[in-house]
């Protein structure tokens, strides 16, 4: 709810009050953000919902209501429409209020919440014993912008990657480092491996055709896991390689840093965590592994399915370590709210170790464990995405694709326009672009579904598109390099004055930003905001046409300076709204 819905709900409240008696003070006035322009700009609902209690037909509540609301510094004079809701509309000398109020705020006059969570997200968390694929880029992408909204709200937020960095899939790369590299065994300088990503291939090779490197390979898991040290310090390395490969690309995305707390990082929390449950008596043996019996979860049989804690050669599996992480974020991390942002695929695994949680006492009432699920990367063909040969597409691959396309288009551009551009803001611009549009395309979806990944889509100048929005917000700089005005130097006393229809449906707009945070904060779903951002842009582009908008620049004072401020207020809500979604701006491209 933002600052105008607040004070709005306070004065309906107080009218509520004093019309039908103080409980009535308590009430929701029920205020949302009409649709159609033609019904003002909010609706409040309360009057069919006190219908019942009161006794009195709506539209009676509702003037009951409004002959005791005093809404006339914000509203016209509010009416009544259907049955007995209330319809407002904003006055412009409030509009224009806000808007110059919050012309030199960096937040945009959003305040930050008044109760701040400690909020774990978990993300990326990628299994490091393969390469980086298109697999890797949602959860980045999508844990990225949730963290970077919840954290602008005001929360307090630990980003946390539960790396795969244990178990029988490094057995393969531990044994190849131990035959191929034995010298990274002891030395204390880092090994230079060349390409790590021949390296994952060349072990892949081997395993698939060398029975006795399989071999090994099976007997390295077992040494691991026993905790044999020479074995253990090929696994480090092994993953301290990998995982720095990652990081190159995260950086190369713009992915906010994070602390890495693998799955290895719960090994020695295990024996703790069944210690417990069978302490809470929630441990059953079943066929020598031990296990939970959960709530509404059955087998084909319908008999009720156990989760394996331990299983019965003793070893621990992925249910057990997210058991113990768990465990963890609560007692240790104090988490109130933790956020796994992971692939639908994974709806029963999170619902499983939810419950065992809660029935553990780990997960109490006033603790929000969510998993935030998303759908897959799928090719033209509707299939996950793959590569002619049939792997998963490497996610350098992907992203160097997306530049280099960027790149051939502006450099196409620049000589149609006759203009010269030096090398590094070619560059600059095509890096941007290209992971932009990347990211862009990701967000821009309900996260709950999957989507079909099209370079002609994403990058595409029209539609909800990266390229679209920083056109936008480049185009607006144009205007102050064109009229040379720098829009810091506006001054505190430029005012605002709304009179065209295209800058007072721009203006409304820019005034909602923090109704689609709120709305994210709630459902964790970042395309709420490229909508936004996308119908901010076509306002804007609106309000700056030659036909149906405004002059700006060549527009007479004190025009001038309110329609620039309104170019401004535009840029920097796309900018920050941009910022939030993890994508950086250009001033010119
Ligand atoms: N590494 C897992 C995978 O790639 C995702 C881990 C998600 N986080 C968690 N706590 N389970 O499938």
């Amino acid at each position: 709810m933002n600052a105008t819905q607040q004070q709005l709900k306070v004065k309906f409240q107080q009218a509520m009050g004093a019309a039908f008696g103080g409980e009535y003070a308590e009430n929701d006035p029920i205020l949302v953000s009409t649709t159609n322009p033609k019904f003002g700009d909010y609706q409040a609902n309360v009057s069919l919902s006190l219908g019942k209690k009161l006794g009195q037909q709506p539209r009676a509540i509702a003037l009951a209501i409004l002959d005791k609301l005093d809404v006339s510094d914000m509203c016209e004079p509010p009416e009544i429409a259907g049955p007995g809701f209330i319809n407002l509309k904003l006055k412009l000398a409030y509009l224009e209020a806000q808007l110059n109020g919050i012309q030199t705020d960096p937040r945009l006059g959003i305040a930050p919440t008044k109760n701040p969570k400690r909020v774990i997200v978990d993300y990326p968390s990628p299994n490091i014993a393969k390469e980086m694929h298109v697999g890797h880029l949602r959860p980045a992408v999508i844990g990225d912008c949730i963290s970077r909204i919840l954290e602008f709200v005001g929360d307090e937020v630990l980003r946390v990657s539960h790396v795969g960095d244990w178990g029988t899939p490094f057995g393969m790369l531990i044994a190849y480092l131990q035959t191929e590299y034995p010298e990274a065994l002891t030395t204390d300088e880092t090994l230079d491996l060349g390409d790590l990503s021949s390296f994952y291939r060349q072990a892949k090779k081997r395993f698939d055709r060398d029975e006795e490197f399989k071999e090994a390979a099976r007997q390295a898991v077992v040494e691991l896991q026993a905790g044999d040290e020479e074995t253990l310090l090929a696994w480090k390395i092994v993953c301290q390689l990998s995982s720095r490969a990652y990081q190159v690309i995260y950086n190369l995305m713009g992915i906010a840093p994070f602390i890495e707390r693998g799955e290895s990082f719960y090994n020695g929390f295990l024996p703790e965590v069944v210690e417990e449950l069978d302490k809470l008596g929630l441990l059953v043996e079943n066929q020598g592994a031990k296990c939970v019996f959960l709530e509404g979860f059955t087998n084909r049989d319908g008999e009720p399915l156990p989760l394996i804690v331990q299983k019965s050669d003793g070893g621990y599996n992925y249910s057990a370590t997210d058991l113990a992480a768990i465990r963890y974020r609560v007692k240790v991390d104090k988490a109130q709210w933790v956020i796994y942002p992971v692939g639908a695929e994974q709806i029963n695994h999170f619902a499983q170790i939810f419950q065992v949680g809660r029935r553990a006492g780990w997960i109490t009432d006033n603790i929000k464990f969510v998993h935030a699920p998303f759908g897959l990367v799928l090719g033209e063909d509707g299939q996950k995405l793959k590569t002619r040969s049939g792997d998963a597409v490497r996610l350098q691959d992907l992203l160097d694709d997306a530049i280099a396309k960027v790149r051939t288009d502006l450099e196409r551009r620049l000589q149609q326009e006759e203009r010269e551009e030096t090398e590094e803001f070619i560059n600059k611009v095509a890096q941007v672009v290209g992971i932009s549009a990347v990211k862009y395309a990701d967000l821009s979806q309900n996260r709950t579904s999957s989507y079909i990944f099209s370079y002609d889509k994403m990058l595409a100048l029209q539609g909800n598109t990266a390229p679209y929005m920083l056109y936008a917000y480049a185009r607006i700089q144009g205007i102050s390099r064109k009229g040379d005005i720098n829009f810091e130097q506006l001054g505190d006393n430029a005012k605002v004055l709304l009179q065209h229809e295209t800058e007072i449906t721009l203006a409304k707009h820019i005034l909602q930003l923090d109704e689609v945070i709120s709305a994210i904060e709630l459902d964790l779903l970042p395309n709420r905001l490229c909508e936004y951002l996308f119908q901010l842009s076509q306002k804007f582009n609106l309000f700056y046409d030659r036909d149906r908008g405004v002059r700006v620049l060549d527009a007479e004072e004190p025009l001038r300076t309110s329609r620039l401020v309104l170019c401004d207020l535009t840029a920097k809500t796309l900018k920050l709204g941009l910022c939030l979604l993890g994508i950086e701006v250009l001033e010119r491209m």
